[in-house]
């Protein structure tokens, strides 16, 4: 996480600080990532910033599709295969003043997945964009390439919908998110240890939830225990909720909160919901971000002001900058 007393996207002179990277994930499928990764691309753009939208889903990839742009010639897929090493030639203009797009089209189904190194790489290409923003659409689930895109960025957005299969899969998320980035911050090497026992839901040490872990470390290094807390921080997490239809589902978005700090000891924030509009479906039929083709209507103002609060800046402690210890990934990835 970049830190520092100057404002994330100024400029200055002929120095251009890095771009904010945001990534938007949510575990389950179909609850709106790719709409809202889209919209709030296009509604962010519209503010006067520079927008990356990035696809970053290559075995679903149709964040193009959502923004209403044709697949691009060269996307992510090239930088997987080696065909292009400079990922900001994959950046193509869209019809959308400042909005630009790495698309993710055309993957080789052989390996349509980057390497850990090559995931690595592209991370530090996009930070070092010229833009304000770096929007990341993530697939669905915990898969390790999701969450390290998840882990890398400046600032992680989660989806909700509000059904007990997203809520569980957002939790999941979340868990996976807790885990991985706690054994790749973490230096101590018997901490790192503990970690990698505890991801291990049934391992005989009885770590059940992240509080759990964080106990369990305190006890076995206080000190070591306190940098972990401190680490937890990083993964401060920001949500939405989408498609909601009553006043129930909005607040679902604070109980989501709460859960966040009872279990992971993380604090949350409530970035806003979106309710369900048949318009969004109109609008994905007809290629246009809803934003565009239905600005008046009930979803796009909440995308707006969803935007405006992202714009403002990030919610994320600046009191701490973990460096990654490493970037493989960790050794037991489950679905925790
Ligand atoms: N607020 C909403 N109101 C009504 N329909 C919605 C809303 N948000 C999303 N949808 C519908 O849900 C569909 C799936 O959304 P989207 O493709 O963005 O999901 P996703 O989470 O990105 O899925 P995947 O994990 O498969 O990439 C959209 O095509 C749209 O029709
Ligand atoms: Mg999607």
């Amino acid at each position: 996480m970049k830190t520092g007393s100057k404002k994330k996207g100024a400029r200055t002179g002929t120095e251009r600080a890095a771009p904010r990277l945001i990534a938007l994930g949510g575990g389950k499928g179909g609850i709106g990532k790719t709409f809202l990764a889209a919209n709030l691309s296009v509604a962010l753009s519209r503010l006067g910033l520079e927008v990356v939208a990035v696809d970053a889903d290559l075995e679903g990839s149709n964040l193009h599709t959502c923004l209403g742009v044709e697949p691009p010639p060269m996307s992510l897929a090239d930088f997987v295969a080696d065909r292009e090493v400079d990922v900001g030639k994959l950046a193509a203009a869209t019809s959308i003043p400042n909005l630009r797009l790495i698309a993710a089209t055309h993957a080789n189904l052989w390996s349509p997945q980057p390497s850990d190194e090559q995931r690595v790489a592209l991370v530090g290409h996009l930070r070092k964009l010229p833009a304000d923003i770096v929007l990341i659409d993530l697939g669905a689930g915990t898969h390790p390439a999701v969450m390290d895109y998840y882990l890398s960025a400046d600032e992680g957005v989660v989806v909700f919908a509000p059904e007990p299969t997203s809520v569980e899969n957002g939790y999941s998320f979340m868990r996976a998110a807790f885990y991985r980035g706690m054994h790749r911050w973490m230096s101590d090497e018997p901490l790192r240890d503990l970690i990698a026992q505890a991801m291990d839901q049934h391992n005989e040490r009885g770590i059940r939830t992240p509080l759990d872990l964080l106990r369990a470390a305190r006890a076995l290094d206080p000190a070591g225990g306190r940098r972990l807390e401190k680490l937890v921080h990083r993964l401060r997490p920001r949500i939405i909720l989408n498609e909601a239809r009553s006043a129930t589902d909005i607040k679902m978005g604070f109980a989501i909160k709460s859960v966040c700090l009872k279990y992971f000891g993380i604090e949350a924030d409530y970035l806003g919901y979106v309710n369900h509009d048949d318009v969004v479906r109109k609008s994905v039929l007809a290629r246009k971000p809803l934003v565009l083709s239905h600005p008046k209507s009930d979803a796009a103002i909440y995308v707006g002001r969803i935007a405006r609060k992202l714009a403002a800046g990030s919610f994320r402690s600046k009191a701490v900058r973990p460096k990654a210890r490493s970037n493989a990934p960790a050794p037991t990835h489950r679905k925790l």
